[in-house]
């Protein structure tokens, strides 16, 4: 008799279990869906070019981790441009990685040169992905790498991050009337 009963409740503990999966496969599955479609990579349009020799100039694409740096790999654009808080954030970075001792603390120039154009001395900084380069790889003339000195070649993992270039670049444009570097 008390071994039928056990044998009952066994039976009906395995069935409970069963509709318990059972319910929770489609939503696990469907979970495990969302974010994968979501992650797909983002079509790598824009090739970029040392400011030095114009040579080019290749970024790891995982670096690029933030919807925004996403979009800019792909197009170029920097959509952080007139984003009140990614410009306060690229404020904050410009100061902490010493741009400012050097650039002076509106950008508007110092040891180097301002950069809130309209004229920079190399062209190509008037377009966010000119900047961009600039910032990522220094300059001939003085300025090494994400302004922490020359990066040890072939490793961009250190320093400033790309989305943190794109925000001191919202930063800087903001400061430069009308021009976006987004035209
Ligand atoms: C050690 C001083 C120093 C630091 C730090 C520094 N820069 Fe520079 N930067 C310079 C100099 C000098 C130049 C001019 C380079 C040349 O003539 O080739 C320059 C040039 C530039 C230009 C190009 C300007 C133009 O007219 O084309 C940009 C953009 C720039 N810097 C951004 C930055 C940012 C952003 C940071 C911080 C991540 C930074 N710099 C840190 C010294 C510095």
């Amino acid at each position: 008799m008390d071994k039928l009963k056990l044998t009952l409740i066994m039976a009906l503990l395995a069935t409970a279990l069963a509709a318990c999966n059972k319910s929770d496969a489609p939503a696990s599955a469907e979970g495990g869906k969302a974010p994968e479609a979501a992650a797909a990579p983002a079509a790598n349009a824009i090739q970029f070019v040392d400011t030095q020799e114009g040579k080019p100039l290749a970024i790891d694409a995982a670096l690029f981790d933030t919807p925004a740096a996403k979009e800019f790999l792909a197009t170029g654009k920097n959509p952080y441009i007139g984003k009140e808080d990614a410009i306060a954030k690229g404020k904050k970075t410009f100061q902490l990685y010493s741009c400012t001792q050097c650039h002076g603390p509106e950008a508007k120039g110092q040891v180097g040169p301002g950069l809130t154009g309209p004229t920079f001395k190399y062209a190509k900084d008037a377009t966010n992905k000119g900047m961009f380069e600039t910032i990522w790889h220094g300059t001939n003339g003085g300025m090494g790498a994400k302004g922490i000195g020359l990066m040890v070649p072939g490793d961009n993992t250190q320093g400033i991050k790309p989305d943190e270039v794109l925000q001191i670049i919202a930063w800087v444009r903001s400061m430069s009337g009308s021009l976006t570097g987004n035209e």
